[in-house]
């Protein structure tokens, strides 16, 4: 099965990649020329609509099954914030640095420095969402930056089971604990189920 991840993001084409290489059934490759195709704007509230707004558009363009996924950081102590701001956090274009930067600074003198990732990804084909999946994993937020594997927020998020930040692990370690890790996973036992059978 032939399956188009809808990213230009290669942290998470990295992580999506590492996964596809276990699965002998499933071939998982770049939408054919993401970069080219005419953006879509993020204009959900939440993940689920985010990710359905850029699953329903790009899958437009292929008449294969193309994937979306939408994340972010989530926040306690800033009300949830960067939440589906996280990439633009500090701007539109805005470095995973300055993003880091801001993240810092606005939790400057925090005690409660709890936060999650959450991640959901819509399966769809031509212009029709035929599912969404979620993952979401717990850790807070350190006070420096910690590893240099990953992206965006990795190295100030402190995974306790771990004892590391998740820019302290590798793909291979990350993925299957991560919010995108577990998304991808039901993703899989979906197409594997009857759900998928008929596609
Ligand atoms: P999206 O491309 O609009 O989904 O933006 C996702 C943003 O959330 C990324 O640019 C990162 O800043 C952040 N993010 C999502 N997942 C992760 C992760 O696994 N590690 C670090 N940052 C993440």
């Amino acid at each position: 099965m032939l399956l188009f991840a809808a990213t230009s993001n290669s942290g998470k084409m990295r992580e999506f990649a590492l996964a596809a290489a276990d699965l002998p059934d499933c071939e998982i490759a770049p939408l054919p020329g993401f970069r080219e195709l005419p953006a879509v704007e993020e204009s959900g509230t939440t993940f689920e609509e985010n990710a359905r707004i850029k699953a329903v558009h790009y899958s437009g363009f292929t008449g294969e099954l193309v994937f979306a996924e939408d994340s972010g950081l989530v926040v306690d102590a800033l009300d949830g914030a960067p939440g589906v701001y996280s990439a633009r956090f500090a701007g539109g274009g805005a470095s995973d640095a300055a993003n880091n930067h801001l993240l810092l600074e606005r939790l400057r003198g925090a005690e409660d420095r709890t936060a999650h990732f959450e991640c959901v990804i819509a399966l769809a084909r031509q212009g029709n969402v035929l599912a969404t999946f979620e993952g979401s994993m717990e850790g807070s937020i350190l006070h420096e930056p910690r590893g240099t594997s990953g992206f965006g927020y990795d190295p100030l998020f402190f995974h306790a089971p771990c004892g590391r930040t998740t820019a302290e692990l590798t793909a291979a370690e990350k993925f299957p604990i991560s919010h995108r890790g577990q998304a991808f996973r039901a993703l899989l036992r979906w197409l594997n189920r009857g759900d998928g059978a008929r596609l």
